[in-house]
């Protein structure tokens, strides 16, 4: 089984990413062939500064190891190394239908947040499939927000076969853990960067302890029962908390006698033991110069390996070529 996902490096990753994408990425490193990879060419769409985009792309790589991304089992890797994929992007994109581009919720949104509506970002699913597909993924974990992406890329495939041979592409699987599907943030609205609602992983302790004791509650008494409907801390608890820690809080909230400031300690304490290891492991990672450059281009070389003769089918079956 092949797995394979991306993130794009456009900022410090937020517990959204690491329960809705991450965690069941690393958990699936050991049940197949992972492929990962820093989509450089997605975050084009939206940075236009060539030096914090590299930043970013250095930054994600580190924390992708350091919270247990293992370059020995699976293939890490820069987008843009395998520039393999923007051709393949291309051929898909003349199978393409407008209609189907124009239904995609997420260029929508991000015109609606102030990204240009270039070319790009409206065919951003295209080069979505074109990484899916060119390595012939089977299973594509990733948060809710991105399953219509892959559903278009399904549709892509199978227009692909339909047209020029049935099986030249795999078909890939979305795999989103329903649970954890959309993780809120400090606000209550979904965790991301762009509502700047955000608890970074890697978060200093004094920035995150300020943040997490100004997630608004009501004003319920000391004394009284705390409503546990629409609560921002209790979900947020259930991610960081053993079980049986979220169900004395959850006790707590339905007994009284504890108030909000309480809880959020204890939830900032849960945040902080959760990730201390991998803060650890990320400054051992900075430390080692020229690492992280050695796993992305081994990385890089392994990707292109498989990318070089997808496409080349691609490219016969479709008529490119001699
Ligand atoms: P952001 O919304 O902060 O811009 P991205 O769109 O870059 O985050 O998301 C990267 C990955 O993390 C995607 O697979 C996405 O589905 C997942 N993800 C982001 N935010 C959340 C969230 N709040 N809940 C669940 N998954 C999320
Ligand atoms: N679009 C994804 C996001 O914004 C990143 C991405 C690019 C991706 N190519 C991918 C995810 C291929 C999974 C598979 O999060």
């Amino acid at each position: 089984m092949r797995i394979l996902s991306g993130l794009q490096p456009s900022g410090r990753l937020h517990l959204g990413n690491y329960f809705g994408m991450m965690e069941a990425a690393l958990r699936l490193q050991q049940e197949g062939e992972a492929f990962y990879f820093i989509a450089d060419y997605h975050s084009l769409t939206s940075i236009q500064q060539p030096d914090a985009l590299r930043q970013n792309v250095r930054d994600l790589a580190i924390d992708f190891l350091a919270c247990g991304l293992d370059p020995e089992r699976c293939v890490f890797f820069r987008q843009s190394d395998v520039p393999e994929v923007c051709e393949l992007s291309w051929i898909l994109s003349t199978v393409t239908p407008m209609g189907l581009l124009e239904r995609c919720h997420s260029y929508k949104d991000k015109v609606a947040r102030g990204i240009p509506a270039s070319h790009g970002l409206f065919a951003y699913p295209v080069l979505m499939a074109a990484d899916i597909l060119i390595y012939d993924a089977d299973v594509v974990p990733v948060g809710r927000d991105q399953k219509q992406h892959v559903e278009v890329t399904r549709d892509l495939a199978i227009k692909i076969n339909e047209a020029f041979g049935e099986g030249l592409l795999k078909i890939p699987e979305p795999r989103i853990r329903e649970e954890t599907a959309v993780v809120p943030g400090l606000d209550g609205q979904k965790m991301s960067k762009s509502y700047n609602n955000t608890i970074g992983l890697f978060e200093d302790p004094g920035p995150l302890k300020k943040k997490i004791m100004r997630i608004p509650t009501d004003s319920t008494p000391v004394e009284d029962p705390k409503p546990t409907e629409n609560s921002i801390i209790l979900p947020l608890y259930q991610l960081v908390a053993s079980e049986a820690d979220y169900q004395t809080m959850l006790a707590d909230h339905q007994r009284g006698g504890i108030g909000y400031g309480d809880f959020k300690k204890r939830l900032l304490e849960a945040v902080t033991s959760t990730f201390a290891p991998m803060q650890e492991r990320r400054q051992a990672i900075e430390a080692d110069t020229g690492y992280v450059e050695r796993v992305l281009s081994k990385g890089a070389e392994k990707a292109r390996q498989v990318a070089r003769p997808t496409l080349e089918r691609i490219r016969r079956a479709v008529g490119l070529g001699a």
